[in-house]
């Protein structure tokens, strides 16, 4: 049994979590999340300077809130994660210091968690009320679909994972954005027809006012069998083009639900395709989704209902809608099953862990 705290600050949320690990369970015990959302809505996008000064204000208190409503006192705390790449490296840099001072000062073995290996994580999180599925009680091979605002990336999980390690993601890719991620593709469309940043919970929200998802017919992009690739820039590009003709038209503010609802569809429809055929090809037996827009309901939901259709033996895993966007309890996870593995960072050796912007993959 350990108790890990852990820090993210990648990008616009400054998060603290304190998880409990026994057996194969991952329980969070606390969830402390600061959204930057309304500060960097303004500027219509997260302007890394003003991310990086914010997290400085923020990550200590969002330590102190995680440790005190875990109940959990720092000195008991057997590791602590952080998550060091990809992001922006300043954000990054900051969590970082706080978890590197945090471990000097208690003397703690230190764990740095890649952002994807934390969304990855979030399908074995154990809340209260939901218990998460049981790594070896999954069918495997896996696909696991990682779609957030900086990757869409297919994996293909033969067995049941111990980890998450970089290597193992580079090397389990099958399919990814040649372009814009999902989540880009959403924000960058919301910000065309006009919605604040981030754009796909608003897009989202707006379809379900009664939109029509058949009243426009955007570019569905590489439909063709031959790859598991994405490419999401055509459906700005034609998205552009009919919100400003509608624009013209006087028609604009009218037409936002049956807009948002064929973006949305546009962008599912890319997804649920290149899913399905990544599932057929590889005989998946079971399906993962992790990352912001696996929050989205119109996918949440074609997942729920279709799932038999193509060839699953089970419904597809989908984090609870907090764990979807970025959060610290994926990266405690994360850092926990590294730090049963003797995956981590002690004595001084971390001192010289830094913070990097690449993804590497
Ligand atoms: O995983 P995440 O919080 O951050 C990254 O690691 O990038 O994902 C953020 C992305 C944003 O692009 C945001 O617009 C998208 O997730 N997102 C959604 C929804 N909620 C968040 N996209 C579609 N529908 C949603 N309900
Ligand atoms: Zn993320």
């Amino acid at each position: 049994m350990s108790i890990i705290l852990g820090i993210e600050s990648s990008c616009d949320e400054c998060s603290a979590s304190v998880v409990h690990y026994s057996a194969d369970a991952v329980e969070v015990l606390s969830c402390e999340t600061f959204s930057q959302i309304a500060i960097h809505r303004p500027y219509g996008g997260v302007v890394p300077e003003i991310a990086s000064r914010n997290h400085l204000e923020t990550v200590n208190p969002m330590i102190e809130a995680a440790l005190k409503s875990s109940g959990v006192n720092a000195r008991n705390l057997d590791a602590i994660a952080v998550t060091n790449r990809p992001g922006l490296v300043g954000a990054l840099l900051v969590g970082v210091s706080a978890a590197k001072s945090m471990a000097y000062a208690l003397d703690k073995p230190l764990v740095p968690v890649h952002h994807l290996e934390g969304h990855a994580t979030s399908i074995f999180l154990n809340t209260q009320g939901k218990p998460s599925v049981p790594r070896n009680e999954l069918p495997y091979p896996m696909l696991l679909a990682i779609v957030s605002g900086g990757h869409t990336n297919l994996h293909l999980v033969p067995a049941a994972p111990e980890l998450w390690p970089l290597d193992f993601l580079k090397r389990s890719l099958v399919g990814r954005s040649r372009d814009d991620a999902a989540g880009e593709a959403f924000d960058k469309t919301a910000k065309l027809l006009g919605f604040p940043y981030p754009g796909g919970k608003w897009i989202d929200e707006t379809a379900a006012l009664g939109g029509n998802p058949k009243a426009f017919d955007f570019p569905r992009a590489l439909p063709q069998k031959a790859t598991l690739d994405f490419s999401f820039s055509g459906l700005k590009t034609a998205v552009a083009l009919k919100a400003e003709a509608l624009r013209k038209k006087g028609e604009l503010q009218a037409s936002l639900p049956d807009l948002c609802a064929s973006v949305q569809e546009a962008i599912v429809d890319a997804l649920f395709l290149k899913i399905s055929l990544a599932v057929r090809e590889y005989g998946c037996r079971s399906l993962a989704i992790v990352g912001g827009v696996a929050a989205n309901s119109r996918l949440r939901g074609r997942l729920e209902n279709e799932w038999k259709s193509i060839g699953l033996t089970r419904p597809p895993i989908l984090p609870e809608m907090r764990y979807c966007t970025d959060n610290a309890a994926m990266i405690a996870g994360a850092g926990a099953f590294r730090f049963r593995q003797g995956q981590f960072l002690q004595g001084t050796d971390y001192l010289t862990l830094n913070a990097f912007a690449s993804p590497e993959f």
